[in-house]
């Protein structure tokens, strides 16, 4: 089949290099000239575990290759993604602009039939109106053109063996025809197939994410909770999860859900439900439990120092999520503007995410190579990412390192026992803080 992927972001990215890989001549198109030229000498524009050898097998076996012109991209091809970015414009809806020229693009150049398959998050209906645009525009009125909803669920850091091990693939069409193609060219990847109307995979979508968010917000609540009433979050959400009608994921407590989709996706569903006179109350609860949990960690610090005012702060982890450079929506952004607010001054360190760190923190940040650099002199350390090489940090380096051993985990990185023996305070989420019971601030440095 050939097939050809409208968009390289992560999600168009992936796909066709995936379904380069099961074996389809794919060509991926994108208006960025620097990161077609980029994809050409065989290197990824984003970092994502296994992506770049795959780029490098494929287009050394002929199967994928990359192009600035979408009429070159998509002359040959029977089958089209679109896999262009929905960003939120500022009232939280979805901005469908790109997704709009795509449509108009393809109505200009296609020469024979095609099928279109939506894999960008859209609004319910905007298949609908993807199909009108193209009707409208097409030269050639005889050519047939169906259209597919295939939503995309894959985690950024685990793209690569999500779409691999998806749970399932959701094919939303009124064209039988059309739905057929598309589990067809999806059979290599061995996935469950669920086949649905066009608005219900386009909701689907929306819901699993906002379901997920909600689990997020709901655990965070809890362990909110749990501080209070003296109960560790970490062991009620084990306890909770082996109840299969719950199960155990996404219920790890921290300061909460960032990324490019959570966040999004939740409030245009928001809007969406607005729009169609419905106020999605939940939903809203949610996101603003988010918010506030992304602050929790300067609330505990506040309470602890008075306040933050000519503070040396370490902050480790910087990225929405380990495994990635994204810093979209990362919880360090309001995080740090915050702390540097208070008069505090920030070490920063990220295993990688540093580069795009820089572009969006604010100037004063000073940015670290190491950890060790990072909590150099430090009062006090804040993790926000749990990265394995912060996870497997060596503990005896904190009280070494720092004018004080104060660490603030916003994702429970630790066993809090473990950190008494290093003589180290230790607050987390969800969770007794250490130096209350045992340490007495007089034996810290
Ligand atoms: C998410 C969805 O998982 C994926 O199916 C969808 O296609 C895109 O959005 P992603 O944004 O890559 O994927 O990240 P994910 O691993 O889901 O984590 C999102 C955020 O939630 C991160 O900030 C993470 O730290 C946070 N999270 C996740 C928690 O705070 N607790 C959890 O238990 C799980």
């Amino acid at each position: 089949m050939k097939i050809a992927v409208i968009g390289t972001g992560y999600v168009g990215l992936v796909t066709g290099v995936c379904l380069a890989d099961i074996g389809h001549r794919v060509t991926c198109i994108d208006v960025n000239i620097t990161k077609i030229r980029l994809l050409r000498e065989g290197k990824s524009p984003i970092f994502e575990p296994g992506l770049q050898e795959m780029i490098q097998r494929n287009m050394l076996e002929n199967r994928l290759r990359f192009t600035n012109e979408i009429n070159a991209g998509i002359d040959q091809a029977s089958i089209i993604y679109i896999a262009v970015g929905t960003p939120s414009n500022e009232d939280g809806t979805a901005d469908l602009s790109a997704i709009q020229d795509a449509a108009v693009s393809i109505a200009k150049h296609i020469k024979h039939d095609v099928v279109i398959v939506t894999k960008s998050t859209v609004p319910i209906g905007t298949n609908d109106r993807i199909k009108a645009i193209i009707e409208d525009h097409k030269v050639d009125k005889s050519i047939r053109v169906d259209i597919v909803s295939n939503p995309e669920f894959l985690r950024e850091g685990s793209a690569i063996s999500d779409t691999f091990n998806g749970d399932r693939i959701v094919i939303g069409s009124d064209s039988e025809k059309a739905a057929d193609i598309i589990e067809e060219i999806n059979k290599p990847f061995q996935i469950p197939i669920f086949r649905t109307s066009i608005r219900s995979a386009e909701m689907i979508k929306y819901a699993s994410n906002a379901f997920l968010a909600t689990k997020i917000s709901f655990i965070n609540e809890i362990s909110n909770l749990c501080e209070k009433l003296d109960a560790d979050v970490t062991e009620v959400a084990q306890g909770m999860g082996m109840d299969k009608r719950i199960g155990t994921h996404f219920l790890n407590a921290g300061i909460g859900y960032g990324g490019s989709c959570f966040p999004k996706d939740t409030n245009a569903l928001v809007q969406i439900a607005g729009n169609a006179n419905h106020e999605f109350e939940l939903l809203k609860s949610v996101i603003e439990v988010n918010k506030k949990q992304q602050k929790i960690l300067i609330e505990k610090a506040k309470k602890r120092f008075d306040s933050l005012d000519g503070l040396t702060i370490a902050v480790l982890g910087l990225a929405f999520k380990p495994n990635t450079d994204d810093m979209r929506e990362a919880a360090s952004i309001p995080v740090i503007s915050e702390l540097i607010q208070s008069g505090a001054r920030v070490l920063a360190y990220d295993p990688i995410a540093n580069e795009n760190a820089k572009r969006v923190l604010p100037k004063e940040v000073t940015f670290c190579k190491s950890i060790e650099e990072a909590i150099t002199k430090t009062d006090c350390v804040f993790i926000l990412t749990e990265w394995p090489e912060i996870v497997q940090f060596e503990l005896a380096k904190y009280p070494l390192f720092m004018n004080r051993a104060v660490i603030f985990d916003g994702r429970n990185c630790f066993d809090p026992k473990k950190l008494l023996a290093y003589r180290i305070e230790y607050h987390s989420v969800g969770r007794s803080s250490t130096y209350l019971e045992v340490l007495k601030p007089s034996i810290l440095k």
